[in-house]
């Protein structure tokens, strides 16, 4: 009685990426990506790991699918290795490395799996790191030109093509903060960088729609919903100023072919622009940005909390404040925030109306492991599962057009920064065997997808709806 039912058709999967589980760094030909290069920065991996071994995927490929197999997804999401297939980011390609994603998309398919594959998961070739990055207006040509190789190559397969994971992070944190590969603290390269992925996405949209009949092309955003900490208009204002840091500058140019002035105008104020202008911005980019898309990916984790006080004017990224008690944090140290999605996502319904939306990312990292017998009893995941997918279910009732879910992620990988530190997996991995040992979560991710409902009777009081 109390199950929440999805419509029919709703797509259920799991995401996964390149970097954080293939391993074979220097295998088959595979050139070298920036996060091999940052990963030997002392100090910029907190468990001076990286991702050479990872999960071993490259050659356990087949037992990942058997998982997704036994868990019953009805989609995946992973993403091409760019250094596997293109080893110095352009040029020549290496046989091997696209071999890997052909027998990897035949295998989903015959389990019935849908490929819904990212083509820029961070995984940058470091010879064009060595040209700019993404700081340059090459790395964007290059950028559409793997996105052919691939889909010619694949599009026959595969329908769903997402062009890049999360702008924001490879601009913010890879060319700006410096904590992301390639490690840059440049604050002007992070806005030439978030220009760069945003046209090269524009520009590969119909690339991919000629390669491949029938695609659903789409690009994945991390918006994080910010919230004032109090209603005090200098709270209010250090929201503004975040919500356009952080979101507006990436759904105005992708939904309406601008800027957000506001926006121009505060980093114009912290001395990243000269009297507003963006001189790497040329005619005609904003309309190839704005091409019109067949869905957006959102990865939602957590929200933000402003407090002006936090909010030094000459920064670009408004600080934010985590009040919430440790209980309602996830290892991370992030908010478990689940109606923070449903705001997320009537905002992006209403604002800028996409045509469909998928959550291509969602999950939390909590350390669970193998108790008595090996069962990996992780109930918090599943309690924060459960809270979003049932604010999820909540927007889909008030008309939002939300088509999937993915949850991040099928196995404890390399997470980034943090190494194998944090266990986002619903499979638990041992690094010393490789065994994937599924978790109590995966298994009730398992019932709610043969389901298509979630039931909120267990859910904690504080979490339910309505
Ligand atoms: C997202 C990334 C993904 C993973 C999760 C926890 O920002 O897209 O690769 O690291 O966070």
């Amino acid at each position: 009685m109390n199950d929440h039912v999805f419509p029919e058709g709703f797509l259920w999967g799991v995401a996964t990426s390149a970097y954080q589980i293939e391993g074979a760094s220097a295998e088959d030909g595979r050139g070298e990506s920036i996060w091999d290069r940052f990963a030997t920065t002392p100090g910029a991996i907190s468990d001076a790991s990286d991702g050479s071994v990872a999960c071993d995927h490259y050659h356990r490929w087949r037992e990942d699918l058997a998982l997704l197999g036994q868990l019953g997804v009805g989609a995946y999401r992973f993403s091409v290795a760019w250094p596997r297939v293109l080893p110095t980011g352009r040029g020549a390609v290496n046989p091997k490395g696209l071999d890997f994603y052909d027998r990897l998309v035949d295998g989903l398919l015959a389990r019935g799996i849908r490929p819904f594959l990212t083509l820029n998961h961070w995984d940058l070739p470091q010879h064009l790191q060595d040209e700019g990055g993404w700081a340059v207006r090459p790395t964007a040509e290059a950028f559409v030109a793997f996105a052919d190789v691939v889909s010619r190559r694949l599009g026959d397969r595969v329908h769903d093509w997402t062009t890049h994971n999360e702008p924001w992070c490879i601009a913010t944190l890879g060319y700006e903060k410096g904590i992301h590969a390639p490690g840059r603290r440049v604050p002007g390269e992070a806005l030439q960088a978030a220009h760069h992925l945003l046209l090269s996405h524009g520009w590969a949209v119909p690339v991919l729609r000629g390669n491949s009949k029938g695609a659903r092309v789409g690009i994945v955003l991390n918006p994080v919903p910010g919230y004032p900490a109090s209603p005090s208009p200098a709270d209010q204002e250090a929201t503004r100023r975040f919500d356009g840091f952080f979101n507006r500058w990436y759904f105005d140019p992708l939904f309406r072919g601008s800027y957000p002035s506001d926006a121009v105008q505060d980093r114009t104020k912290a001395g990243q622009l000269q009297g507003g202008q963006m001189p790497w911005v040329q005619s005609g980019d904003l309309a190839a940005i704005s091409a019109p898309c067949d869905f957006l990916g959102i990865n939602y984790y957590s929200r933000a909390v402003l407090r002006s006080d936090e909010v030094p004017e000459a920064e670009n990224a408004p600080r934010t404040v985590v009040e919430a008690p440790p209980e309602e944090r996830t290892d991370m140290g992030w908010e478990v925030y689940p109606p923070g999605l449903y705001d997320l996502l009537l905002r992006i319904h209403r604002e800028y109306r996409p045509a469909a939306i998928h959550i291509t990312e969602c999950g939390a990292a909590y350390a669970t492991g193998p108790g008595p017998g090996g069962r990996v009893a992780d109930e918090q995941r599943v309690e924060f599962l459960r809270a979003h997918l049932l604010q999820a279910h909540r927007a889909i009732g008030e008309g939002v057009p939300l088509a999937g879910f993915f949850l991040w992620t099928l196995i404890d990988n390399f997470e980034w920064q943090f190494g194998y530190t944090k266990r986002f997996g619903i499979a638990w991995l041992d690094r010393t065997t490789q065994a994937r040992v599924l978790k109590d979560s995966g298994r009730w991710y398992g019932e709610v997808m043969a389901a298509n409902a979630v039931d909120e009777a267990l859910a904690p009081v504080a979490t339910r709806v309505g």
